[in-house]
């Protein structure tokens, strides 16, 4: 971002990302309170500042001179789920016999009126991102966002996040349904059954499965006339 440092423009990030601290609790919650739409318990906060199952980053402005330089101008909130208990296990690859897969699933992000559309909220994002892939287990990040909220659906379709599903009627907020859209960002290369890797890794199992079930045939029909001896060590190969 470019600012005026005396007589000169300079390109500077003013921004840092640090984990929420007890400190933050009251901004934290003030900020919760004016821009989303659903009120969040006291629990969620306290367990938010202690790190208590739940992850976070807040963003600041370490270029405030007013003293308030440590002070949240945003955040991101998010917790690390098992796959096999998630609602997109169908969307994994997984498999029970495996590692205990796991998932991130974005609880809260916002940014403060005054510093929107600065790369705040992508930045916090790719914290989210980063701590994923940092995860051996993990195979996604996932989140729910409310169908009218086009900010936050451009942001996540510009993160590389895919729209997964639409769940009707999911938030039911001053007694009316809202549906919520399902986006996921598959770390790792890990992929939804329909992505391309996925789907060539299909092609090329049903292929060996033909060719072997056509050598099996010529297999069986050279024991039936009994000649080309030689292929059956070759079938064993392959
Ligand atoms: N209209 C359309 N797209 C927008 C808008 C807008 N008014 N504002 C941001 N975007 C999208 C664009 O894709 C934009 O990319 P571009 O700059 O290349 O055009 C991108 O967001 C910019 O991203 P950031 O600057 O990183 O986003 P910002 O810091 O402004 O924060 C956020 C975006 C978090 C959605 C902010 O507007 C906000 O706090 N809104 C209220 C709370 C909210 O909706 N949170 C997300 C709910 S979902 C959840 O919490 C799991």
């Amino acid at each position: 971002m470019w600012r005026l440092m005396g007589h000169k423009w300079e390109e500077r990030s003013f921004y840092s990302y640090r984990p929420v601290r007890p400190s933050d609790l009251e901004i934290l919650e003030r900020i919760h309170g004016d821009i989303f739409p659903i009120r969040y318990e006291s629990e969620f906060f306290q367990n938010v500042v202690h790190g208590r199952g739940i992850v976070s980053w807040a963003a600041v402005d370490h270029s405030r001179d007013d003293g308030r330089s440590d002070e949240l101008i945003g955040f991101v909130t998010a917790r690390v789920v098992l796959a096999k208990d998630s609602e997109i296990v169908d969307l994994l690859n997984y498999n029970s016999a495996d590692t205990e897969w796991s998932l991130v699933y974005i609880l809260t992000l916002g940014v403060i009126d005054s510093y929107r559309n600065l790369g705040i909220a992508s930045s916090l994002i790719l914290e989210v991102i980063k701590y994923a892939s940092s995860i051996p287990t993990c195979q996604a990040v996932y989140l729910h966002v409310i169908s009218y909220n086009i900010p936050a659906m451009h942001l996540y379709k510009k993160m590389s996040f895919k729209c997964i599903r639409k769940l009707p009627g999911f938030y039911l907020i001053d007694g009316q349904h809202y549906d919520s859209y399902l986006f996921v960002y598959f770390v790792k290369g890990c992929r939804s059954p329909c992505s391309p890797l996925k789907l060539l890794m299909v092609v090329m199992r049903y292929i060996r499965i033909g060719f072997q079930s056509i050598t099996a045939k010529l297999w069986n029909d050279e024991r039936k006339v009994g000649r080309w001896s030689r292929c059956k060590e070759a079938h064993s190969l392959i």
